[in-house]
């Protein structure tokens, strides 16, 4: 097999003999996961998606028909900057790390490897969805997801090939022997052990867990680590896509709910096979939840030393900031003491993680405004909204505490009660599972979603996205 066929890069591959001999002995090994764990059952369909060929404007969004296991995985960086600088942390100004620095080597790995793992734990998660989509529009843009995760992956992989040795090597290993909700070899963050196996998931998924990426990558886009800063940036122009789906596809529920709430005159739309608003409400606060965890510890000592090394800093830390040292300064959190609420000022350092999760929220909270929109527009009252940030956590200050959905502070037993009003029940998800069934005549779409406003690149809705 020749690498260059197979890996679109502007990292020098060809000049770089020993980071070519490693990538090319992970290949085969990316290629048998892929095979494995990748979408199940259309490896050998016609897809209609786009391939980063490069990352200028013109290059990276290239579409065409491409049988999966034939994408072109690529590694890609945005072109580097003549003078970068560490922008901020304890080495503020001076020049960009263009190799790892001996302290810091730890935690980089650290950050490059929890990333890393969650790009294939995706693909695990997603892959059996194929089976059921909703219309052929759908089933390209899951695909589409699931091989730009593939990318991600190599992302980090080149990373840890190209600047970690031989612990890097094992550890590129190591991504590909975890499994998502394997309980003996787990993926590293709860979120991306949870089932995602209808598409009411995968939308909740790809509209708050995706998010979450938005925000680790922006902020290690401004990574004092250049190689890592330049990776990241080139990763979030992809991530945009799978953020679309997850909102417009949640969107598209939601107004679909709300035409055949009209049309039944009740708030349970099961007679007319939909899903109804109370089971949509319960997924999103499973998957907002979960994915707050994904922020860390609202107190952290990590968020202080990524931040002090300039490893890792604030959500678009130069446009938004203008103290970049951050010693000077606290936030104050509500935190449970003693089965009440307490104020403890943080310093600002040790409260990052919970200022980029306040980013995110903000940003979660312009996608329940659309999909709230589409219920006015169908003629409905009732509304949806995101669960306080305290509610079902399990990382950080309010693990192990339970909280309604408002984030007052209830007994265990409270939680237990109320927690089928809350959290999707089995039954939910077997109602969710029993409407998927899959619709693949071109043009046509199941009865529990809307079909999209438009397209992709240009193609009507009407138009054969995969070739089965
Ligand atoms: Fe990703
Ligand atoms: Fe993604």
């Amino acid at each position: 097999m020749n690498l260059y066929d197979r890996i679109h890069n502007n990292v020098n591959l060809s000049e770089d003999k020993r980071l070519q001999s490693a990538l090319e002995k992970w290949l085969p090994n990316f290629l048998s996961w892929w095979h494995d764990m990748g979408p199940a059952g259309f490896q050998e369909k016609d897809v209609w998606l786009r391939t980063a060929v490069d990352v200028g404007s013109e290059g990276w969004a290239h579409f065409d028909y491409v049988k999966m296991p034939d994408y072109r995985w690529g590694i890609f960086l945005e072109p580097a900057e003549p003078d970068a600088k560490v922008g901020f942390g304890d080495n503020y100004g001076e020049p960009a790390y263009q190799e790892v620095p001996g302290e810091f080597r730890n935690a980089l790995r650290r950050i490059i490897v929890t990333q890393g793992d969650t790009e294939p734990a995706s693909v695990e998660q997603q892959r059996q969805l194929g089976h059921t989509c909703p219309s052929l529009y759908d089933l390209r843009n899951l695909f589409q997801v699931n091989v730009e995760e593939g990318r991600h992956l190599w992302a980090m992989v080149y990373l840890l090939h190209g600047y970690f040795g031989r612990d890097g090597r094992d550890e590129a290993d190591a991504l590909l022997e975890r499994r998502s909700g394997n309980p003996d070899k787990p993926r590293i963050l709860e979120a991306f052990n949870q089932p995602c196996d209808d598409w009411l998931n995968f939308f909740a998924f790809t509209m708050f867990t995706d998010r979450d990426g938005k925000y680790q990558l922006s902020a290690l886009a401004e990574s004092g680590f250049e190689p890592l800063a330049r990776t990241c940036k080139f990763m979030l122009t992809e991530e945009a896509h799978h953020m679309f789906v997850g909102d417009t596809g949640l969107s598209r529920v939601v107004r679909r709910t709300g035409q055949l709430m009209k049309q039944s005159q009740s708030d349970d739309v099961r007679e007319l096979d939909g899903i109804p608003l109370d089971i949509i409400q319960k997924y999103i606060n499973f998957w907002f939840s979960y994915s707050l965890d994904l922020f860390g510890g609202e107190i952290s000592s990590n968020s202080a030393d990524f931040f002090a090394a300039g490893l890792k800093g604030r959500f678009k830390e130069q446009d938004q900031y203008t103290d970049h040292i951050a010693t000077d300064g606290s936030l104050t959190m509500q935190v449970a003491a003693e089965g009440k609420m307490v104020s403890r000022e943080v310093p600002l350092r040790n409260a990052l993680n919970e200022i980029l999760r306040g980013e995110y929220v903000k940003d979660c909270q312009k996608g329940l405004a659309r999909w709230n929109k589409a219920l006015a527009e169908e003629g409905i009252g009732d509304r949806l909204f995101l669960p306080q940030a305290r509610f079902h956590r399990h990382v950080g200050e309010y693990a192990g505490h339970h909280f309604d959905l408002e984030g007052k502070l209830i007994t265990k037993e409270e939680f237990e009660q109320r927690q089928s009003d809350w959290l999707p029940t089995n039954e939910d998800r077997e109602y969710v599972r029993s409407l998927m069934h899959p619709v693949t005549e071109i043009g046509k779409i199941a009865n529990w979603i809307a079909p999209p406003a438009a397209g992709i690149k240009g193609k009507p809705f009407e138009f054969e996205y995969v070739r089965l």
